[in-house]
């Protein structure tokens, strides 16, 4: 795409800035999925990306434009921060799109709530995005690159503001059946704002099709099925999966020391003794990764193999995220309780089969806990891909260590040599744990080897020049239809 203008929106910046209390300004790397994949992107391609600027310093760390140069160490790209009221974050970010649109789309474990004071701070906020992304455009036909539920309406504003922008939106969170998707009180409108687009992305096939079956139950459009392009008013939109990776190797890993001292620093940091056996879990707590059901397993596997009590542990990194929200606390508060009732179930002397660290951890910390652990267990009820997976399996290349995946991530689409389990069957997730402690080396070689050929193919920088490319074919199909 020669000299053509990339433009990336999310809501999560790839950079926070804050002070803390002796005065000194931090970075921080944000626990975010799409910040992961797509940052290394950015970093190759250039460009500017528009995100909110959420930190307690970044109104410090930007020019009269509200711009600043990032990676602060070896900048090659722009962020523009866009700033939001307390008001408005509460009404787009924690209302409408956390409290609504990510317990629909992940189908409800939580209830959703829509609130008309957060749906139209969402229609606010989407429209403030809208002007900073057109005041960023140099051209008449940037490529913008817009990421996440924070922002279906934002496809139309833009070709609004930017008729001949190259729009592609990627989904991150799953797109539910068009029944469920129907709860939604906005539903047209979400749909309408998205079809704005010029494609629209989902890791799944599955959620591709969920998505045209709810296009084709609540908007008047045309749909062929056979291409996945939709007709809606004057626009044409195609909607295609692209699976989400990471990319390779990567960064952190540069920075590991070997596996074995890895597994020896971070036992000798938690406190444990230098034999026993670890799994992992590190994600930020929330409710759709499926904390308690694993900590759950876990007690039934001790309950049902007492020969491991004081032999394994699960060390479960869970960083505190949307704490504002009711449903998000009380989490915190089951899971704790819950880590405290198998401790004292099965522990003693100094043992506790449950580590949980509720603290947010930088991918160096992320990545030599991978390499220190026997087994990783992501147990997520629902997610649309997973990285955490895809992580653990870059941080192996000692090609040893056993991930056990929930079939409900995408990412069990990709990595079918995982032993892969129901997480609500905790029962059949307790016995997971105990087939990975037994899985001979050569068996853990086998499969690691196949996972990692996998992650290596398909990393993100695949995921974005797939997307890339497509735009080009489309951007040319344009310029020739003009002539
Ligand atoms: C998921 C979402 C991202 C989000 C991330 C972290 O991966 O798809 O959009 O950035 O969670 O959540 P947060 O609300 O802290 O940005």
């Amino acid at each position: 795409l020669p000299g053509a203008e990339i433009i990336v929106v999310s809501n999560r910046e790839p950079y926070i800035h804050n002070r803390a209390r002796d005065g000194e300004v931090s970075l921080q790397i944000p626990a975010s999925g799409l910040v992961s994949a797509l940052e290394p992107v950015v970093r190759a391609c250039g460009g500017t990306w528009v995100a909110h600027g959420s930190g307690t310093a970044d109104r410090e760390a930007v020019d009269s434009h509200d711009r600043v140069a990032v990676p602060p160490d070896d900048p090659s790209y722009t962020l523009r921060r866009v700033w939001l009221s307390d008001e408005e974050q509460d009404g787009y970010y924690y209302g409408f799109a956390n409290e609504g649109l990510w317990p629909l789309c992940h189908i409800a474990f939580v209830r959703p709530v829509f609130r008309e004071s957060d749906w139209a701070m969402y229609r606010a906020v989407n429209e403030k995005f809208a002007d900073a992304v057109a005041e960023e455009a140099r051209g008449e036909d940037p490529i913008i690159l817009i990421q996440d539920y924070h922002f279906a309406l934002l496809p139309r504003l833009l070709r609004q503001r930017l008729p001949r922008a190259t729009i592609i939106t990627f989904w991150h969170i799953p797109w539910p059946n068009a029944e469920t998707f129907g709860i939604c009180p906005h539903r047209e409108e979400i749909i309408e704002g998205l079809l704005g687009s010029s494609i629209v992305g989902f890791h799944t096939q599955f959620h591709c099709s969920n998505f045209l079956d709810a296009v084709d139950r609540f908007v008047e459009s045309r749909i062929v099925r056979e291409t996945s392009t939709v007709y809606y008013g004057g626009d044409m939109t195609r909607v295609r999966p692209y699976p989400i990776s990471i990319a390779w190797p990567p960064a952190a890993l540069r920075r590991q020391k070997p596996v074995p001292e890895c597994r020896a620093a971070v036992r000798e940091r938690l406190g444990l003794p230098s034999d026993i056996r670890i799994a992992v879990g590190i994600e930020r707590f929330d409710y759709t990764k499926g904390i308690i059901d694993r900590m759950q397993a876990v007690d039934s596997f001790l309950t049902e193999h007492p020969e491991w009590v004081g032999r394994f542990a699960l060390v479960q990194v869970a960083a505190p995220t949307r704490s504002k929200l009711a449903s998000y606390r009380a989490l915190q508060d089951e899971a704790l309780a819950l880590a405290e009732e198998i401790n004292s179930r099965h522990g003693g002397e100094g043992y506790r089969p449950i580590v949980l660290v509720a603290e947010h951890h930088e991918p160096n910390e992320v990545y030599e806990l991978f390499r220190a652990a026997d087994l990783c267990i992501v147990s997520s009820l629902h997610d649309g891909m997973n990285l955490v997976a895809k992580e653990f399996v870059a941080a192996r290349d000692d090609e040893q260590g056993v991930l056990v995946l929930s079939a409900f991530a995408g990412a069990s689409r990709e990595l079918g040599e995982a032993v892969i389990v129901n997480p609500y069957h905790t029962h059949a997730m307790g016995e997971a744990i105990l087939r990975a402690l037994d899985m001979p080396a050569d068996e853990q070689r086998e499969r690691m080897i196949l996972m990692r050929e996998q992650v290596r193919a398909r990393n993100v920088y695949r995921w974005a020049g797939q997307m890339l490319l497509d735009a080009a074919r489309l951007r040319k199909r344009e310029r020739i239809a003009r002539l």
